[in-house]
């Protein structure tokens, strides 16, 4: 009978999953340890340190009942029967494999301070996203460490998607758990199942050996992914010829055996997960001896380079090749709607492009804060190899750049509008407003097919829509991307 789980990682996977387990499990005690004190009291505030729709309800009805945050960890952790691993794995940034392996320093940290502090034996599962074979690491560490305390090592990814985090952990696809062909490791598969039994039917929960669960979340992201990057290659064809790429995704994804989800054309993907997640594939390939199949996957982070250089490109074009000086309204930063998250948005490279053109930039965005814009703009991550990321900002093109609470203050006075995140509130806008308010002639960029084109042309606007029949304007104006 499982008691207490502990959960080592408070962020947007570790949070969220505690807080459906506490809610769908009163007898077990749930607690949520991380090495962030601010994250850990933001937990226990009124203001969640991360917004996902449906999450603040679910904590509120389980914390202090049987959910609970602390920065405790070796109390909690030596308590627990099971112990979730929900620490980031970010690509690492120096040494060897830079700019595409997975950093497990963390991983690695939280199973010591298991193996350190562990009184009794435990099932420690890993949660996080890990290259295959990060479990034999993982047991490695425990078992050398054990002082005659039997550890069970399984592999359960998380599937859930910002934005939709709760929904999609109240009703999963599936819920995967990996573990060992041993008995000791059968009857640890066993005991987690228990635990999403209680809300999860028995037929959603895939149960494997370790490497297959591993690989399935990697090859899950590549594949998801991956249907971006192809709609996004088909965006570009579709307005070299007069094509609409929501008509080709509608035809194309009618057929069955391809399903219409996860055909809309954009600037790209971002988040946290997916570019991470394809590097890490693509060295795995490599270090394994495939380089075909790292090129292959390599190409998906390419063509959403490739997109992104090729939306500023276009705005840069339309406005008469020259943004220097000029105000560009940004609506939307966040990488998707719903969510605050602002990882590899592709609104930091289009934003950075755009300074690095001395274009006066102007954000607006529902959720993500302004320190959190400031930090993204100015942060020189390390790159893999985007040509587009490699010249830092100078601190002079940072200052062309301000935060608004309204939309309408963003877009007063500019010359242009661009809408990187397909918020629904985009939808409601009175573009009429707007469009008096603008500098003439006025633009806008849809980098989300979020407007109805024809009618913000007729209202006045130059409208690029990703993907769509150009209008004659942009037509004349050819693009190098
Ligand atoms: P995150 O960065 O939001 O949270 C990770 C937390 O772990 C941080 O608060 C950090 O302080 C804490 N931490 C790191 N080392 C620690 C240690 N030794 N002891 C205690 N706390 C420690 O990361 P996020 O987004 O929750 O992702 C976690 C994992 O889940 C990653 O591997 C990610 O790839 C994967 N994942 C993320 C999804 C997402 O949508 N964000 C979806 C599915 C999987």
């Amino acid at each position: 009978m499982v008691k207490k789980i502990c959960c080592i990682g408070a962020g947007y996977v570790g949070g969220p999953t505690m807080a459906v387990i506490a809610l769908k499990c009163p007898s077990i005690e749930v607690v949520v340890v991380d090495i962030s004190v601010d994250r850990i009291t933001a937990w226990n505030s009124d203001l969640l340190p991360i917004y996902e729709p449906g999450l603040e309800d679910v904590v509120k009805k389980c914390r202090g009942v049987n959910l609970f945050f602390s920065t405790d960890t070796e109390k909690h952790i030596s308590e627990a029967d099971i112990i979730f691993v929900s620490v980031n794995t970010p690509t690492k940034t120096r040494g060897i494999g830079a700019g595409k392996a997975v950093d497990l320093t963390y991983c690695e940290s939280a199973a010591r301070m298991i193996a350190d502090v562990a009184k009794s034996d435990k099932i420690v599962v890993e949660k996080s996203t890990v290259p295959v074979k990060t479990a034999e690491a993982i047991e490695k560490i425990l078992w050398h460490n054990s002082k005659g305390i039997n550890f069970q090592v399984l592999s359960n990814p998380e599937f859930l998607a910002e934005g939709t985090a709760i929904q999609d952990l109240f009703y999963p696809d599936r819920v995967l758990i990996g573990g060992r062909e041993t008995p000791g490791g059968q009857k640890a598969i066993e005991t987690l199942k228990e635990v999403y039994s209680n809300w999860v039917p028995e037929d959603r929960i895939i149960t494997t050996n370790l490497w297959s669960a591993e690989l399935s979340k990697l090859a899950a992201n590549a594949f998801l992914a991956q249907r971006i990057s192809s709609v996004n290659a088909i965006s570009a064809l579709c307005e070299a010829t007069g094509a609409d790429v929501t008509e080709v995704a509608y035809a194309v994804g009618e057929d069955t055996r391809i399903g219409p989800k996860f055909l809309n054309a954009s600037v790209g993907f971002g988040g946290s997960c997916f570019q991470k997640d394809i590097l890490n594939l693509v060295y795995l390939c490599e270090c394994n001896g495939l380089p075909e199949v790292a090129h292959y996957w390599e190409q998906v982070v390419k063509i959403n380079d490739y997109q992104k250089t090729r939306f500023v490109s276009r705005v840069v074009a339309s406005m008469f090749k020259a943004v220097s000086g000029k105000k560009i309204a940004i609506l939307g930063f966040a990488f998707k709607k719903d969510t605050g998250d602002t990882s590899e948005t592709p609104a930091i490279d289009v934003c950075k492009c755009l300074l690095r053109d001395k274009a006066k930039i102007s954000i607006y965005d529902p959720q993500a804060t302004e320190d959190q814009i400031q930090r993204d703009l100015t942060m020189n991550k390390f790159d893999w190899d985007h040509p587009i990321h490699l010249q830092p900002l100078s601190p002079s093109a940072v200052k062309q750049m301000t935060v608004t609470w309204d939309a309408y203050e963003a877009t007063k006075g500019a010359h242009g509008i661009c809408i990187l995140t397909e918020w629904d509130e985009f939808k409601q806008l009175d573009y009429k407003k707007i469009y008096d308010n603008m500098q003439k002639p006025a633009f806008l960029f849809d980098s989300r097919n979020v407007v109805d084109p024809e009618k913000l042309r007729e209202i006045g606007f130059i409208v690029y829509s990703i993907g769509k029949p150009l209008d004659a304007w942009l037509k004349h104006t050819p693009v190098v991307a």
